[in-house]
């Protein structure tokens, strides 16, 4: 089953509105032959522009919403106002927001289903921790994610999903796992997906690594049968160095 590379840059907070137009203008002229996937997960404050700047191959989305429709949230963002800016896809779970803004499997749930509803591509991010890994608890913790962060999710839901494998080890540390153990832990999540709902969703869903991605690993990520694109952070906020990680 051929799945066509996507390559996600998480902007985290970094660059204004007139940064990032500057930088996908940039972009655009580098947009590789190969066919490839290339989604800008940008700042809130920044997507109308994005949108507007991008072409090709190139979707914009979010990196965060709420689950509710709108209401008494002070400083949040709901799926149909980044809808109404341009947003295709949202991130969701990123280990940033479960870590540092408590979110649960529970709220994520509810964000995933929201952002379906409201037809925005959810990017799913699950991930162990050092100590986690250590004690060999991976698969017990990926499997709890995956299971209260999926709930209620059917059959036509799961086609409509990306799920983002980023051990939280591996993030913004310069420690990227090794493309076996990326690899391993993909087609146990694929596996996953498989017993759940079936083969054929499975061989379908787009399985994505994270985590110091650079120019020189990202090839011998890629050669791994599970791994079907790669969520970028550091590494996408340079244009020459995400540049080279979407030609790899
Ligand atoms: P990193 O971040 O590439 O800087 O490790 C990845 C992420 O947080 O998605």
């Amino acid at each position: 089953m051929m799945r066509t590379p996507l390559i996600v840059g998480n902007w985290k907070m970094h660059k204004t509105g007139k940064e990032a137009q500057e930088f996908i203008h940039a972009l655009c002229l580098h947009i590789p032959s190969q066919k490839r996937r290339i989604f800008l997960a940008v700042p809130f404050t920044a997507i109308e522009r994005a949108v507007q700047a991008a072409s090709g191959p190139i979707l914009i989305g979010a990196q965060n919403m709420h689950d509710e429709k709108q209401g008494s949230f002070t400083g949040e963002i709901s799926a149909r106002m980044l809808k109404a800016a341009g947003a295709q896809f949202v991130i969701l779970g990123h280990s940033e927001r479960r870590e540092l803004f408590n979110e649960s499997n529970a709220f994520i749930n509810r964000k995933l289903h929201h952002a379906i509803s409201q037809s925005l591509t959810p990017i799913l991010c699950i991930g162990e921790s050092l100590k986690e890994r250590q004690e060999n608890r991976t698969q017990q913790i990926l499997n709890k994610q995956l299971e209260e962060c999926l709930k209620a999710v059917d059959e036509t839901l799961i086609s409509q999903i990306i799920i983002a494998y980023e051990p939280i080890w591996a993030i913004g540390t310069g420690k990227t796992a090794t493309p076996q153990i990326a690899q391993q832990t993909l087609h146990m999540i694929r596996s996953f997906i498989a017993y759940k709902y079936g083969k054929k969703a499975a061989d379908e869903l787009s399985l994505l690594y994270g985590g110091s991605i650079k120019p020189d690993n990202i090839a011998d990520i890629m050669k791994e049968v599970d791994i079907d694109g790669v969520l970028v952070g550091g590494a996408s906020l340079e244009i020459e160095s995400f540049v080279r990680i979407i030609n790899y």
